[in-house]
């Protein structure tokens, strides 16, 4: 069942754990997300980020989803990630997508809160949620340590949230995208202050590679979406390279196949550790 993000974030907050937000660009991803959360009985939301607007159609990736969706009880999210283009926006509403994010992360705070403001005017108009990012999380970045000024700052947030209206606020607390190199320095400090007075869900990207007992604090502390993605198409990518490197790779329907079989475990693990189950 298609819903909103408020519907699977707002009970995840008060519980203390997160929901997942796995990045899907073809059907063996969404396939891979839609399998694993049925098998462990979990919402989960499916990611499609404007970045993949080249390698994917959005219409045809909103339908895949629907009809994933429409087969489950389970609720289940169809969101726009990191989206810098209102245009987007819209077609992406358009198509059926039922949460956004802007991104405006690289705009000055002025503007990304003016630009925020406008898309959750209409966004709401239509029961779509939206989620805004403040400060910034690194995409090139491979540092442990995120230099201070890209953090989320704590007056900055509460403004941002009261003015915009916005559903769920990603923030910047030292994760980043794509592979760490070592361990990433998360700063619970500033999840704790951020929490303390912004009640809404609170959205951590860069998942993939953050140690699991820094995913169990910030959940307590108040994270409730953990975005994921290099982690599972590192394992799609290892599974087919092991299987191009025999002397016969066979059918490329059955390689496929094996990197979704594989992307369905990764999520799995994901999903059982966000949700706190013993033994993740
Ligand atoms: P990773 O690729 O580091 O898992 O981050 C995913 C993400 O934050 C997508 O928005």
């Amino acid at each position: 069942m298609l819903v909103n993000m408020n519907q699977v974030l707002v009970p995840a907050r008060q519980q203390g754990i997160a929901i997942a937000a796995f990045n899907i660009y073809n059907l063996e991803t969404a396939e891979a997300v839609y399998r694993a959360a049925v098998d462990l009985n979990s919402p989960v939301i499916f990611a499609f980020g404007e970045q993949y607007i080249k390698v994917a159609n959005i219409k045809i990736i909103a339908t895949i989803v629907q009809e994933f969706a429409g087969r489950t009880g389970l609720p289940m999210v169809l969101h726009l990630d990191h989206c810098k283009s209102i245009d987007v926006i819209y077609k992406a509403v358009q198509a059926g997508f039922t949460s956004v994010m802007f991104d405006g992360s690289k705009l000055s705070f002025a503007d990304n809160l003016a630009q925020t403001k406008d898309v959750v005017k209409f966004a709401h108009s239509v029961g779509v949620t939206v989620e805004a990012e403040l400060g910034s999380v690194p995409f090139d970045h491979k540092q442990s340590e995120i230099p201070e000024e890209y953090l989320t700052k704590v007056d900055e947030a509460v403004r941002f949230v009261s003015e915009t209206k916005v559903d769920a606020l990603a923030i910047a607390v030292g994760t980043a995208h794509g592979e760490y190199k070592g361990r990433p320095k998360i700063f619970h400090d500033r999840i704790e202050e951020i929490a303390a007075k912004v009640s809404i869900p609170l959205v951590l990207h860069g998942g993939s590679g953050v140690p699991d007992e820094d995913i169990q604090k910030a959940m307590r502390q108040g994270v409730s979406k953990i975005n994921v993605n290099t982690q599972i198409s590192s394992v799609a990518v290892k599974k087919l390279k092991a299987l191009c490197a025999k002397e016969k790779p066979g059918h490329l329907s059955d390689l496929m196949h094996e990197a979704e079989e594989a992307m369905v475990e990764e999520v799995k693990l994901f999903i059982k550790l966000f949700r706190n189950d013993a033994g993740a």
